[in-house]
């Protein structure tokens, strides 16, 4: 584990041209382990002197872990402050960003202050996008605290806020100083929030074959139950990270389930759906559309759907929502460059990427979904 090394060179052709090339290189830890939390003393000190850390969580966090959290720094000498902010997807916002960055100033955070981002992946998201700018980077520490972080937020360095409506519109690559993944944290997670957690797991599993039959054979949702499936979510997103850590490809497979998804979010203004439950539907979208094109069998559609329908995940997109969210789903089209490019499931470990589905398309699938989904959804409004 350290902070980010660099290495500069150039080539000066002695025409008028120098041609730079700039590279970074980060390292991290993260730690999956029952009681990580514990270490985060020990952590911090590898990270860099910890004499001023400063740990940022959410109102529904801090009366949990907030003093525990605070007590054990300090037995260990780490004279740590806290900011909190109000729990929810509406800080992950400009002005909570300058909340933090105005908390950051108030309590003298300078150049070498360790962040700690104590929270679900709206706090790992917001702290991480005010640690890649405040003084140009400083270094911070998930300690995530929902299954949806932990298996999936708090890696990989994607940081952001949302803007003017758009989900994650700014935000930078910048990875963590280390993440510390603590499975006894999720004891207090509504099983709501677990659901929404699975449901990216579900995506991760469509993508890796031995994450997805863990899920569908998944008995119950206990805290021993999520460690394995934490334990493959991360690996298998690193996997596929590898490849392109910085999103250049425009079609990362780990986006299956997120267009919809996110104009599903965006056309409730974020507050009816948790991101994952919109996620799922996003998935249940993906898969119809793509056995309507013939791409994948029935069997792998009903064991997706089965498996969302299995973990308690509503698959179709209330009625009165299909068009806002094509509406949605047309400004995150613009955004991107004109293309909505869509990963569609073929088979369970294989995804592919089509450059575009069509309205029709959409509105087949989505009345497919109405009516295969129970009428009573909890979702509907
Ligand atoms: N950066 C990435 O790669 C990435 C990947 C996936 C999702 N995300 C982002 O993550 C966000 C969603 O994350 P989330 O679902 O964790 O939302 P969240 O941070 O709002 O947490 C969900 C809810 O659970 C509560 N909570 C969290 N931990 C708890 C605990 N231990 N005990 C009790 N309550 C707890 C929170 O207060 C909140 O009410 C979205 O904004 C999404 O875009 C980012
Ligand atoms: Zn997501």
């Amino acid at each position: 584990m350290s902070l980010a090394v660099g290495r500069l060179t150039w080539r000066d052709d002695g025409m008028g041209v120098i041609a730079v090339t700039a590279a970074r290189s980060d390292s991290y830890e993260v730690i999956i382990d029952p009681g990580a939390l514990e270490s985060l003393p020990a952590v911090l000190s590898r990270v860099g002197p910890a004499d001023s850390v400063i740990l940022v969580t959410e109102d529904n966090i801090a009366p949990l872990l907030l003093a525990h959290t605070l007590a054990l720094l300090h037995r260990a000498g780490i004279a740590a402050q806290a900011i909190v902010i109000p729990a929810g997807e509406t800080s992950k916002s400009w002005p909570a960003a300058q909340y933090v960055i105005d908390g950051l100033l108030a309590h003298g955070a300078r150049r070498r202050t360790i962040l700690v981002a104590l929270g679900g992946g709206v706090i790992v998201d917001l702290v991480g996008f005010v640690a890649s700018v405040f003084m140009r980077g400083l270094p911070y520490v998930n300690v995530p605290t929902s299954l949806l972080a932990q298996l999936d937020a708090a890696i990989g360095g994607k940081t952001g806020i949302d803007y003017q409506g758009s989900k994650n519109l700014l935000g930078s690559f910048c990875h963590p100083a280390a993440v510390l993944v603590d499975p006894e944290l999720l004891r207090t997670l509504p099983d709501r929030e677990i659901r929404s957690g699975l449901a990216e797991a579900i995506k991760i599993g469509i993508l890796y074959p031995p994450l997805f039959a863990k899920l569908e054979n998944m008995g119950s949702i206990g805290v021993a139950d999520l460690k394995p499936i934490i334990d493959d979510a991360v690996r298998h997103k690193l996997r596929l990270l590898a490849e392109d850590p910085f999103e250049r490809s425009l079609v990362r497979l780990l986006n299956l389930g997120h267009s919809v998804g996110h104009a599903l979010e965006a056309a409730t203004g974020f507050e009816v759906f948790r991101h994952g439950e919109a996620v799922a539907v996003g998935i249940a979208v993906a898969t119809v559309l793509s056995r309507h094109r013939g791409l994948c069998s029935a069997g792998t559609a009903d064991r997706i759907l089965g498996c969302l329908t299995s973990c308690q995940l509503e698959i179709s997109l209330p009625s009165h929502l299909v068009s806002a969210a094509w509406e949605e789903l047309t400004v995150i089209r613009r955004i991107r460059n004109g293309a909505l490019r869509e990963v569609l499931p073929v088979a369970i470990g294989e995804c592919l990427v089509v450059d575009e589905i069509s309205h029709a398309e959409y509105l087949a699938a989505t009345s497919s979904l109405a009516k295969l989904a129970p009428t009573s959804s909890p979702l509907a409004l």
